[in-house]
């Protein structure tokens, strides 16, 4: 059986982690869940004692209460015991619970955060991590509870059943059997419940997207005025509906699977007791027999559908455990180089035949692309939606790696970099920069979180060279208003969350500036401004510009035309214009437009 081996794999691995966790609560656990299981056989031996020991004191005429009170009291300290490490069992239970959910999502957080970008853009990856994520610490601290309980309600079973075999070894042998059968139908039903889940995995993310339709603030006001709500719902319900109609099956399984063994069990007990009486009434078993055998008998049954129970569902939290270990199985394509980055100030960039195609894609984006940008350069990017311009400074920043060719940094190639030193040296503001739920100080210091969190006096130049500390200042609480509509109350117009961005991008000692069309909600003269003083700004700092605006594009060095992942011109705004190609009509498009 796979998924078998799979589980037994996972136990090891589970609670290595688990003892890594915590290893005294561990211990805890492990301890007081043998206890609990070990005292209720210790506690019929005591039964029986009491029982022979009336019975003897009565046959002798004897009427005295002590030769029975050191049995009492051994039931009594054996009852106090079985109390408090049931008890005690529960609370290291929870508190062992709660230290594997850090641990657990800690791990899944810090393993998807090496992981590549072009992994998040996989449906079959992002089942894979929506599974990791489905409550996977959940399942691992009830997993390892469950694998102990049924250890130790094992012991629990064989010494019951060690008890019975003194009294009939015939009845012991008949009701082992009855687990079996039992166990195996309630492991196929585990199986099948996690099969489900497993194969719901793309739809209930499905779920998840339909609800942020209709949640998520951004999405509300397009929502709102198409009237999608509606039909957003009624595609939620029916996945809904879907599943429950699946679950009602796993139920109704269940529930034929359960009562079954519970019928069977009692026809068991009551066959075994008129034989037990039969065997009584013809002498050759004593009252105290009886006793036990009832007592026993009483608790077999619900001991195996215990050992059943968490078994079959230890083994399905293991199939559930495996999603985490099929995640942290994914390594990174991308991966460190040992060459330490040059310490220039001017990063220079030399682009190699380089060839690129998105994966799962066919068509190459970049297609034996060649460029040399030079120290200092400050070089623009142009060219139509889908050239291929964003896709280049993705690779030349090492989010992908190439099919093909080379990017190199200083004369070294970008792979041989450690890629936190790599991104260390480049700054980049992108088309879609992100709005952080942070106050505006906080907003900017990101950028160079570990020098710029505590150190207001270097924000607010920042913020004075972006031009955005006038905006800045009218907040209520000035650089420590929290910005964004999740917590707080202030936000800003999109024109001035992107000159926040751009102070954040200018907070990093960069050699290498990326600027991916981050000024498209800016006018053209705001955007003209900008840019003039970015330059100013980052003087000497080679820089790379995507723009469709005209004006912005002239400042710049040089200016690349891209087209279909290729170069088809290249020059100054003069040298483009005289050579009346590409570049040239595109220009002279725009400037009728204008007039
Ligand atoms: N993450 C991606 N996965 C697959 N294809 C992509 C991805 N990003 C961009 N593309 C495709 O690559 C081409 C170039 O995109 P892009 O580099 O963003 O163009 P530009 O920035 O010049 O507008 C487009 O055809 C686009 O569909
Ligand atoms: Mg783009």
């Amino acid at each position: 059986m796979n998924s078998f081996q799979t589980s037994i794999s996972t136990i090891s691995w589970a609670f290595k982690i688990t003892w890594d966790t915590n290893s005294r609560l561990t211990a805890g656990v492990v301890a007081t869940a043998i206890l609990r299981n070990l005292l209720p056989a210790a506690l019929v031996l005591v039964v029986k004692s009491l029982v022979n020991t009336i019975s003897e004191t009565q046959s002798s005429g004897e009427q005295l209460i002590w030769p029975i009170l050191p049995v009492l009291m051994l039931g009594l300290t054996i009852s106090i015991v079985e109390v408090l490490s049931r008890n005690l069992s529960v609370y290291f239970n929870e508190r062992l619970r709660d230290e594997i959910d850090i641990d657990v999502s800690s791990r899944i957080l810090e393993h998807a955060a090496t992981l590549d970008l072009f992994y998040f853009e996989d449906p079959r990856f992002q089942d894979i991590m929506a599974r990791a994520r489905q409550n996977t610490a959940g399942h691992f601290s009830q997993f390892i509870t469950r694998i102990i309980d049924a250890a130790a309600n094992s012991v629990q079973i064989i010494s019951l059943a060690v008890i019975l075999v003194f009294i009939e070894p015939f009845i012991t042998v008949i009701f082992l059997l009855l687990g079996l059968p039992y166990m195996l139908a309630h492991w196929k039903l585990a199986k099948l419940r996690y099969q489900t889940e497993h194969s719901r995995t793309s739809r209930r993310r499905w779920t998840g997207y339909y609800l942020a339709q209709v949640l998520d603030r951004g999405a509300i006001p397009e929502t709102r005025l198409l009237n999608l709500a509606p039909l957003f719902i009624r595609k939620f319900s029916a996945l809904m509906a879907g599943f429950r109609n699946q679950n009602q099956d796993i139920y109704q399984k269940g529930l034929s699977i359960r009562i079954t063994f519970s019928i069977l069990s009692t026809v068991g007990f009551y066959a075994a007791c008129a034989w037990v009486a039969y065997q009584a009434l013809q002498g050759s078993l004593t009252i105290g027999d009886v006793v036990i055998f009832l007592a026993v008998a009483v608790r077999l049954p619900k001991s195996i559908e215990n050992v059943v129970f968490a078994m079959t569902n230890a083994l399905e939290d293991a199939l559930y455990i495996s999603n985490m270990m099929e995640l942290l199985a994914i390594k990174p394509k991308i991966v460190d180089g040992f060459v330490p980055v040059p310490a220039t100030r001017h990063a220079g960039i030399e682009i190699r035949d380089l060839t690129f195609t998105y994966p799962g894609s066919k068509q190459p984006v970049l297609d034996h692309l060649s460029l040399t940008i030079r120290p200092g350069e400050s070089l623009a990017l142009v060219g139509e939606n889908g050239a291929g311009k964003s896709t280049l400074v993705k690779l030349i920043t090492r989010f992908y790696d190439p099919d093909s060719g080379s990017i190199l940094m200083d004369g070294t190639d970008i792979r041989e970099f450690p890629v936190r030193k790599l991104h260390e040296k480049i700054s980049f503001v992108f088309q879609e920069f992100r709005r952080f739920e942070a106050t505006a100080a906080e907003n900017i210091a990101f950028g160079n979180w570990l020098e710029l969190l505590d150190a207001p006096g270097q924000v607010e130049k920042l913020a004075q060279l972006a031009g955005v500390d006038d905006i800045i200042s009218r907040l209520p609480q000035g650089f420590d208003t929290p910005l964004g509509r999740m917590f707080g109350e202030h936000t800003l117009s999109e024109g001035q969350w992107q000159k926040l961005a751009i102070a954040r991008a200018l907070a990093k000692p960069a050699s290498l500036l990326i600027l991916d069309e981050p000024s498209s909600s800016l006018d053209a003269r705001a955007e003209f401004e900008l840019f003039s003083r970015f330059r100013d700004i980052s003087a000497g700092q080679t820089s790379i510009l995507i723009s469709h605006r005209f004006s912005t594009v002239s400042i710049a060095d040089r200016i690349v035309v891209m087209d279909s992942g290729r170069i088809i011109e290249m020059g100054t705004h003069q040298e483009l214009m005289a050579l009346s190609g590409h570049y040239a009509s595109l220009y002279d498009l725009h400037q009728r437009k204008l007039s």
